[in-house]
């Protein structure tokens, strides 16, 4: 190989590592208020994806409320088994009946090394202004979702 090229593939390689860095920096602890800055501002939650058997308004069962949307992160989209990837979010709108108030939003965001007894997910339940109800690893979350642990503590979407 030329020179050059070595130069020119070990910089590429620097700038990778270098930007996957700077991204898991640019990421939130397991902190309420911050993780709602960074849904809302930073990397808007209503720009993501969805998982591609859960996609837009879907019905949804008690406790969430009747309807609901899940939105994945880009992390987690390339997730293709389970458990997914530190960095993973989901958040969650939950709807009234006639798909018009958005009552509650729940997330589940997966922190390296935060829980590793329940997936390393730290849970949360805002209002729509961000007023926080419930924070980090409540029972109730974790020991409804735990009927799925093989799958990553995952409701909505069914890794094959
Ligand atoms: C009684 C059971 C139960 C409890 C308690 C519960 N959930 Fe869920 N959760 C579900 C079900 C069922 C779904 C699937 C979607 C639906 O039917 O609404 C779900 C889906 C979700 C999702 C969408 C992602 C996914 O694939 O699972 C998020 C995010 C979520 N719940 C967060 C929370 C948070 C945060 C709490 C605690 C404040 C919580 N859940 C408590 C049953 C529960």
């Amino acid at each position: 190989m030329k020179k050059c090229c070595v130069i020119a593939l070990f910089l590429t390689c620097a700038l990778t590592l270098l930007a996957g860095t700077v991204m898991a920096e640019d990421m939130p602890g397991p902190d309420s208020a911050k993780l709602w800055e960074y849904i809302t501002t930073v990397d808007p939650y209503t720009e993501w994806g969805f998982w591609p058997d859960h996609e837009g308004m879907q019905d949804g069962r008690a406790p969430h409320g009747p309807k609901h949307k899940v939105f994945v992160n880009a992390t987690g989209l390339k997730c293709m088994m389970a458990p997914v990837m530190p960095g993973t979010i989901e958040v969650k709108e939950n709807y009234s009946e006639d798909e018009k108030e958005l009552l509650v939003i729940t997330v589940m965001y997966k922190i390296k090394g935060y829980n590793p007894d329940a997936g390393d997910w730290y849970w949360v339940k805002y209002m729509p202004d961000g007023t926080v109800k419930k924070a980090g690893k409540p029972a109730g979350c974790i020991g409804c979702h735990a009927t799925r642990v093989a799958n990553d503590y995952i409701l909505v979407h069914e890794f094959k």
